[in-house]
């Protein structure tokens, strides 16, 4: 974002307010807030109060999302929107029409474009489900970035994007304040808040959920308890922050997935103070405390939910957002990473940094994968012959940089023919598994129960990491006498 004019501070460093769904009070310049109410005849400053309502008036008190800005002019004046031609018909956000396949879906990463394109022009849809004017469903987008945007910003009408950067650091200006998220943190932006995205350090690419129904919330700790997962103090709000700058600017609205644009003669991110709890928020993965297996099997991928879009179904979420953090494996006699599996949920998976533990070729960062409802997947050939060998049985760290993530969905997405069609898709994908041999033994029997002459060649199995007789809880092994090793992927 760029120009002069009046601005409520320097833009280093950044201010945050902590906390989860809070009630914030925010205020660029002394008693800018009115006192006592919202909605003044005079305000502070002779500033226009507006409300940003995200939900309906009438839900449930704990379900009311709304923020007041006091802003130096209203959103409301501005030229009338026309409609924008988006390149190559790439962003969507109706489901209805779409290609389903029950193969199994990967890409390459994405390639980032040589010539300037925005944050909003490098928005690519890859999938999703329902549709923006139903408030149902969600979309999943790619995007790649090689400019910032210039005095122009978007308000997304459609739904709450959560925004996963994998490669380069953005500043958001949004009408709450300014955000810096690098790849390894996140960042939502509620529907309707307006925002401009520019590129901290070169290029950028990483991934955007978006949901047409609900919003992002914590999920319940069950018997976990009071702590664990992510916490809500490390959740950050911008403070308010303004610019009083004449400038030739330029709305663009995503509305059932179409983009509209409309002038004004002044930057929106004229809001001098707001309170309210409907603002964007960033957080850091790296906050993130896995709960995990110390004993032994391996837990459902739902012990590493971040984020949870609840549907009227309980248990059931519209979307899940889930990360694979960097962590100590532990569990014995075990498996260890994730297990083959059918799903009646959706996966769409992407990686930010290193090695995912399923994985040992072909899913990179910056690339993604996509397993529709019941569709088989789980790890590689590789990975699991080296899972099932004995030495897999000793403590472990999965690598200081690993860092995948999935958007878990409740409704099955159906696939844009441009993610379809894409030159980076993964064509040979399924043949990670094709290797996978048999290891079936018929003469196999438990521990103790083998013909004598049999148990000898059973224990020489066991050594060379093959046979079922190593999933028997009663052979498990302590760990190694070695302590911990790091394995290095
Ligand atoms: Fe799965």
């Amino acid at each position: 974002m760029k120009g002069e004019g009046m601005k409520s501070e320097d833009t280093e460093p950044l201010r945050y307010m902590s906390g989860f769904g809070n009630e914030f009070s925010t205020e660029a310049l002394p008693d800018a807030l009115p006192k006592g109410q919202n909605n003044p005849r005079v305000c502070p400053y002779g500033l226009y109060a507006e409300q940003l309502s995200g939900s309906a008036f009438t839900v449930p008190r704990r379900s009311q999302r709304r923020s007041w800005l006091y802003r130096i002019r209203p959103s409301v004046t501005h030229e009338p929107f026309h409609p924008l031609n988006f390149p190559a018909e790439t962003l969507t956000a109706d489901f209805t029409q779409g290609v389903v396949t029950p193969n199994q879906l990967r890409w390459r990463p994405f390639s980032i474009p040589s010539e300037p394109v925005d944050f909003v022009r490098g928005m690519l849809t890859i999938c999703g489900a329902g549709s923006a004017a139903s408030k149902s469903g969600f979309a999943v987008h790619m995007y790649t970035a090689t400019a910032s945007m210039e005095d122009t910003c978007l308000a997304n009408a459609d739904g709450e994007l959560l925004i996963v950067p994998q490669q380069g650091g953005l500043r958001l200006f949004t009408e709450m304040g300014l955000l810096e998220v690098a790849p390894r943190e996140v960042v939502v932006v509620p529907r309707g808040v307006r925002f401009a995205v520019d590129l901290m350090d070169g290029p950028a690419r990483g991934y955007i959920l978006e949901v047409f129904q609900g919003s992002f919330t914590l999920p319940d700790l069950g018997p976990i308890g009071a702590n664990g997962l992510a916490s809500p103090r490390d959740f950050l709000t911008p403070v308010a922050w303004f610019e009083e700058r004449a400038c030739n600017f330029t709305v663009m609205h995503k509305f059932e997935g179409q983009l509209f644009a409309a002038t004004q003669a002044f930057s929106p991110f004229n809001v001098v103070a707001w309170h309210g709890n409907y603002a964007p928020y960033k957080y850091d993965l790296a906050r993130f405390c896995p709960v995990n297996a110390v004993s032994f099997d391996h837990p459902d991928p739902s012990i590493f939910t971040v984020l949870t879009v609840p549907s009227d179904t309980p248990g059931v979420s519209v979307a899940d957002f889930v990360i694979f953090p960097p962590r100590w494996t532990v569990a014995q006699h075990t498996f260890r990473p994730p297990y083959y599996h059918r799903n009646v949920m959706n996966e769409f998976m992407g990686l930010i940094t290193g090695m995912y533990e399923a994985k040992r070729d072909g899913f990179l960062p910056g690339g993604a994968s996509l397993h529709l409802c019941m569709t088989p997947h789980g790890p590689d050939t590789a990975t699991f012959e080296s899972a099932i060998r004995p030495d897999a049985e000793q403590p472990a760290h999965l690598g200081r940089d690993t860092l995948a993530f999935m958007f878990e969905t409740s409704q099955t997405p159906r696939v844009t023919p441009a993610a379809l069609g894409a030159t980076n898709i993964d064509r040979d994908y399924y043949k990670c598994w094709v290797g996978l041999k048999s290891h079936f033994d018929r003469d196999w029997r438990p521990a103790g129960q083998q013909p004598a002459a049999e148990a000898g060649a059973d224990a020489e199995r066991e050594r060379q990491g093959g046979g079922g007789a190593a999933n028997g809880v009663e052979r498990a092994a302590p760990a190694g006498a070695n302590g911990p090793v790091t394995v290095a992927r």
